[in-house]
């Protein structure tokens, strides 16, 4: 970072590693950031073009209204405005749950490898993030799990402790946490916010989930008061650049979300799409019914070429190629098709995102090919 300013930020600013986000120009099959592969319903477009001119600059020039949007989306999902905050993303949930629970100097666990934001938040609030790994095992020749410690992550607890952060299903490893292990970490630990992201939640049987998709811990969230769960569009919707989450919270807990939250941190266009898309939820299901199908599909591909990989409830596969992984990243891309680099998570990894069956079909082939060539 430069110097050529007088403005001195807060320590805790100048202390945390830069993010670096998403790069532009992702041209190509974008198998590099678990979005959808499709886009979104094409529902969503319709309703955006059959908003007449005059409805979409009065949206526009107006500030959010949130009430009916809101009493919708919680309803989907089985709740009501009384446990159910719409917000900016999950990311947004995770800022506002660090924001209204946790005072500097206080501690996190966060369950890693996992999504970068827990820490980000975290550190960017001079909290100190605690990491408890997941342990691993092998559960059939090339094929692992990565599975939550109860005991490793109470062993890691201390006076500071205030929050406890899992993904689950976790990113970039794909691993899902019993709802019930959650539940007892919560129990066992009153005085502790334990925030479940379920972003990747619609990819867990979806072919046995409700048309408002698989509940994970949304049934929880009223009897747990120290549970927050977020949901987002970003994934099974094809939402991610509209930035839509929710986040559901205990009724003792809600206000005081509701009360640390940016008024206006959910514009009125993403509202439209999200409701929308839950309109269409059916659409939504089948899309996370294929791209479990193309899971199948990337896990055959790979047992075939003899890559080990991490067992995934979610819409990706995350894969070890040891230390062929830049030269397959680079053969991929120059065929049109990107992936993630994880070996920053854990050695040799990296991660591809699974969607349609065309698209996965596509990248598995030109994937078999690179890799014999290597
Ligand atoms: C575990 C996890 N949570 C949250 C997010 C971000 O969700 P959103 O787009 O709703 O902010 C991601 C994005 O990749 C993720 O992997």
């Amino acid at each position: 970072m430069t110097d050529s300013t007088s403005l001195v930020p807060r320590a805790a600013i100048r202390a945390m590693p830069a993010y670096k986000p998403p790069q532009e120009g992702r041209r190509g099959l974008r198998l590099d950031f678990n979005e959808n592969t499709e886009g979104c319903s094409p529902r969503v477009i319709e309703a955006l073009r059959q908003t007449s001119a005059q409805a979409l600059a009065e949206d526009l020039a107006r500030y959010p209204e949130y009430d009916a949007a809101e009493a919708e989306i919680a309803a989907f999902f089985g709740h009501t405005p009384a446990t159910a905050l719409v917000t900016n993303g999950v990311d947004d949930a995770i800022l506002l749950a660090v924001t209204t629970y946790l005072d500097p100097g206080s501690e996190a666990i966060i369950v890693t490898p996992t999504f970068a934001m827990y820490r980000f938040y975290c550190q960017q609030a001079g909290v100190v993030p605690v990491e408890v790994a997941y342990q691993e095992y092998e559960v059939e020749t090339g094929v692992r799990e990565f599975r939550l410690s109860i005991e490793a992550v109470l062993a890691a607890v201390t006076a500071r402790t205030r929050a406890i952060f899992i993904a689950t299903p976790n990113n970039p490893t794909g691993n899902h946490t019993p709802e019930t292990q959650i539940l007892a970490l919560a129990r066992l630990l009153p005085e502790c916010l334990i925030f479940a992201d379920e972003a990747y939640a619609d990819f867990v049987d979806p072919a046995a989930a409700s048309s408002a998709g698989y509940e994970g811990l949304l049934p929880a969230v009223e009897e747990t008061p120290n549970l927050l769960v977020a949901r987002t569009f970003s994934k099974a919707y094809g939402l991610a650049g509209a930035r839509l989450g929710c986040l559901f919270a205990h009724p003792g807990a809600l206000p005081w979300l509701r009360k640390a939250h940016s008024p206006y941190n959910v514009n009125t266009l993403a509202l439209r799409c999200g409701r929308a898309a839950l309109a269409d939820a059916a659409w939504a299901q089948a899309y996370c019914i294929e791209a479990v199908a193309s899971r199948a599909v990337v896990e055959a591909t790979l047992t075939e070429l003899g890559i080990t990989y991490w067992k995934s409830q979610a819409n990706f596969v995350l894969f070890d190629s040891g230390d062929r992984t830049t030269a397959l990243i680079a053969g991929l891309r120059a065929r049109g098709v990107l992936i993630r680099d994880r070996r920053g998570d854990w050695p040799g990894a990296a991660r591809i995102s699974c969607g349609r069956l065309e698209t996965t079909r596509r990248a598995c082939a030109a994937f078999t090919e690179v890799w014999r060539e290597l």
